[in-house]
C-alpha cells in the first residue's frame, strides 16, 4: 500500500529546511550586508533607505545623539553670559554663537532621527542622565575670557574633530556637519579675538585669559575622548568609516594647531611637557588627568548637577508650549479629515 508522505513542512526538519519567508529574509541579509561592505569600501554613503548592520545604526545613534546633546547643553555656560557681555557687539555675537549651538543640536538630532530613534527618546535619555555629552561642559565659566576660551579652545577642538565627520560614511551625519563646521569655525575666530584683546589690554584682563587658558586647555583635549588604548568604540567607528581619525591623532592635530596661536596670543598653554619633537614632527605634551575625565564622564563634574537640573527645568516650563502645539495640530488634523470628508 503506497503510503501517503506527508507534504514536509518546513518547520518539520528543523535544520534541514527553512520558511520560504525566512529563506528571502536571510537572502536580504545577505545581500544587504554585501552591499554595506561595498559602500564602506568604496568610500560611498550609506543611506537611511540602505540595510545597515544593528551595530552600526546603535553606534551612529550613540554618538549622534550625545554629539547633539553636547550642542544644547553647550549652550548653557555660554548663554549665562550673554547677560554679562562687556559690550553690545559682543552681546550680539554671543547670541548669534549660541543660537548656532542650538541648530547644531537640532540638525544633529534629526539626523539621528534618520536611524529610527525619535527625538523624544534622546530627549528623554538626557532628561534622565542615562545619555552622555562632552564632558567639558559641566566646566564652569567663571569670567568673560572664559567665553574667550571656550570658542578659541573648546570650539577649536570641535572643528578639529568634526571636519573629518564631514566624510563620515552616514549621509545625513556627514551632510549635517558640513554647515556646523562652516559655522564653528565662526566660533572659534570669535573666541580667539576676545581672548585677543584682553591679552592685549590691561595687566588684569591679560591675566584673567591666562587663568581661561589654564582651566580649558586640559579638559578640552580630552574632548577628543579617551588614549586611543581605551577607547573600545574607536576601531569599529574607524572600520565602518563613521571616525575617520583616532582620538590620539586628532588630539596631536589639536595641540600643534595651538601652540603656534598661543604664541600669537601671548598667552602660555599650561602644560611644561609641551615641546616641539623635531623626530616626531609634532609637539610633544604631557600626561591628562583621565581618572577626572573619566570622573566628570559619570557625573561628577564642577556643575554636572547643574547643567542637568537647568535642562530638565527648561523641559518641564516648555511642557505646556509642547502640548498646546500637539493640540493644536490635532484639532488641525481633525479638521482636515472633516473638510475632506465633505469633499469626498
Ligand atoms: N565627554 C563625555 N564622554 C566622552 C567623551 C567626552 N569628551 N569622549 C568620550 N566619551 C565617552 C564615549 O561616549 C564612550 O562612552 P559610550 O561608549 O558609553 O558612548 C566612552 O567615553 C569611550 O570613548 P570612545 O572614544 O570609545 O567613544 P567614541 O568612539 O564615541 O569617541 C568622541 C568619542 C571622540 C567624542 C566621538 O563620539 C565623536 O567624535 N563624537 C562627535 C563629536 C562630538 O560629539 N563632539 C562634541 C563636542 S561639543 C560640540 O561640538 C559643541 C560645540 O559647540 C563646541
Amino acid at each position: 500500500m503506497a503510503t501517503h508522505t506527508p507534504q514536509l513542512h518546513a518547520v518539520d526538519a528543523p535544520g534541514e529546511q527553512i520558511t520560504a519567508e525566512a529563506q528571502r529574509a536571510a537572502d536580504d541579509a545577505r545581500l544587504g550586508w554585501e552591499r554595506f561592505q561595498e559602500l564602506i569600501e568604496q568610500d560611498k554613503r550609506v543611506e537611511p533607505r540602505d540595510w545597515m548592520p544593528n551595530n552600526y545604526r546603535k553606534t551612529l545613534v550613540r554618538q549622534v545623539s550625545q554629539h547633539a546633546h553636547s550642542e544644547i547643553i553647550g549652550m548653557q555656560p555660554e548663554g549665562n553670559w550673554i547677560t554679562r557681555a562687556p559690550s553690545l557687539k559682543r552681546k550680539a555675537v554671543l547670541m548669534a554663537k549660541v543660537q548656532d549651538e542650538a541648530g547644531h543640536g537640532l540638525y544633529l538630532y534629526s539626523a539621528a532621527e534618520t536611524l529610527g530613534t525619535s527625538r523624544d527618546q534622546m530627549y528623554q535619555q538626557l532628561y534622565t542622565g542615562q545619555a552622555k555629552y562632552s564632558s567639558i561642559f559641566n566646566y564652569p565659566a567663571r569670567t568673560w575670557a572664559d567665553i574667550g576660551a571656550i570658542g578659541w579652545l573648546v570650539d577649536g577642538a570641535a572643528i578639529t574633530n568634526q571636519v573629518p565627520l564631514c566624510r563620515a560614511s552616514y549621509g545625513p551625519y556627514g551632510r549635517a556637519m558640513v554647515r556646523i563646521c562652516k559655522e564653528e569655525s565662526f566660533h572659534q575666530r570669535q573666541g580667539w579675538e576676545i581672548l585677543y584683546t584682553l591679552s592685549h589690554g590691561t595687566e588684569e584682563q591679560k591675566q584673567m585669559a591666562q587663568n581661561a587658558v589654564d582651566r580649558f586647555y586640559g579638559p578640552a583635549l580630552q574632548m577628543f575622548g579617551p588614549p586611543d588604548d581605551e577607547s573600545p568604540n574607536s576601531q569599529q567607528s574607524m572600520a565602518w568609516k563613521i571616525k575617520r581619525f583616532s582620538n590620539d591623532d586628532l588630539r596631536q592635530r589639536f595641540v600643534d594647531m595651538i601652540v603656534p596661536q598661543a604664541e600669537a596670543l601671548g598667552l602660555t598653554l599650561p602644560d611644561p611637557d609641551l615641546k616641539w619633537n623635531q623626530k616626531r614632527g609634532h609637539y610633544d605634551y604631557g600626561d591628562l588627568d583621565w581618572e577626572e575625565f573619566f570622573s566628570v564622564v559619570k557625573g561628577t563634574g564642577p556643575l554636572s548637577h547643574q547643567r542637568l537640573a537647568h535642562y530638565r527645568a527648561a523641559r518641564d516650563d516648555g511642557a505646556w508650549v509642547r502640548e498646546a502645539a500637539a493640540a493644536y495640530a490635532a484639532k488641525q488634523a481633525e479638521a482636515d479629515r472633516g473638510s475632506a470628508l465633505l469633499r469626498a
